[in-house]
């Protein structure tokens, strides 16, 4: 079931989910998080960080996984998600960053995937997984189609996605074309899933999510209808744009 959170601002939404992490970590020091990449989170990210650095918040004890990792590029390319998490959040808090797993992008890909499979589950699932969602209502990498996969895998990325993320890369010709994701069972298995979205960009994903109970391997958000404990939190300019009224 979907709880919809509409705040005041992209900030305030910010705000809100990190207030959500900090609550978690507090009330369990070792828990687990499942983490995401993207413009998105990286306000979110910061105010973390602000927290760990006013002493309201102890990373130490805390683990991570994240959702997904380009392929081809290693973790040391300034545009690998391993180098996303390290300087927008791993950095800059007291987390042992030999807790924090990001997925391999170089090397045997299908290893790399049941690698990262395993981490899903080790120690327990994610108690709290962060998503952002694509313009096409992809989750992690899962992109819209006529199938969807239950487990980490290697996915092509649509050329939607590719254009979407070519604002990170110096030319869209160097955007990789295939990453490694959790799969939607991965997602879902998180105790609670927690998906920040802003902009008009995401309105027909977003309508797709909180206006229905359709569920469509087209809009992959919408698996996220079957969760117990899915909170999906936007702000009022995406809430007026999708016609959500509450
Ligand atoms: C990133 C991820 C992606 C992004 C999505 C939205 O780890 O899993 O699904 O959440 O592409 O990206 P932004 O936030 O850049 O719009």
């Amino acid at each position: 079931m979907i709880q919809v959170v509409v705040t005041e601002s992209y900030d305030a939404s910010c705000a809100y989910v990190a207030d959500m992490i900090c609550k978690l970590v507090n009330e369990k020091p070792a828990c687990k998080l499942g983490l995401a990449t993207g413009g998105t989170p990286v306000p979110m990210y910061k105010k973390l960080i602000e927290a760990n650095k006013a002493g309201k918040v102890d990373f130490s004890a805390v683990h991570t996984v994240n959702l997904d990792e380009y392929c081809g590029i290693p973790g040391t390319h300034d545009q690998s998600y391993r180098y996303f998490m390290d300087t927008n959040l791993f950095d800059h808090i007291n987390i042992d960053k030999a807790n924090t797993y990001v997925a391999q992008g170089m090397g045997d890909a299908e290893a790399n995937a049941a690698e990262l499979e395993a981490k899903v589950y080790e120690g327990g699932v994610a108690d709290l997984q962060l998503l952002g969602i694509g313009n096409n209502g992809h989750i992690a990498f899962n992109e819209a189609s006529d199938t969807l996969h239950a487990t980490a895998h290697i996915e092509k990325l649509t050329e939607s996605t590719i254009n979407a993320n070519a604002r990170f890369f110096e030319r869209k010709e160097d955007v990789p074309t295939t990453a490694i994701t959790m799969g939607m069972g991965d997602i879902l298995a998180a105790k609670c899933v927690v998906l920040i979205a802003t902009g008009l960009a995401k309105t027909d994903a977003i309508r797709g999510l909180v206006m229905s109970d359709e569920i469509t391997t087209h809009n992959p958000s919408t698996m996220l209808k079957m969760h117990p404990n899915a909170v999906v939190v936007i702000d009022k300019e995406l809430a007026d744009a999708v016609g959500y009224k509450g």
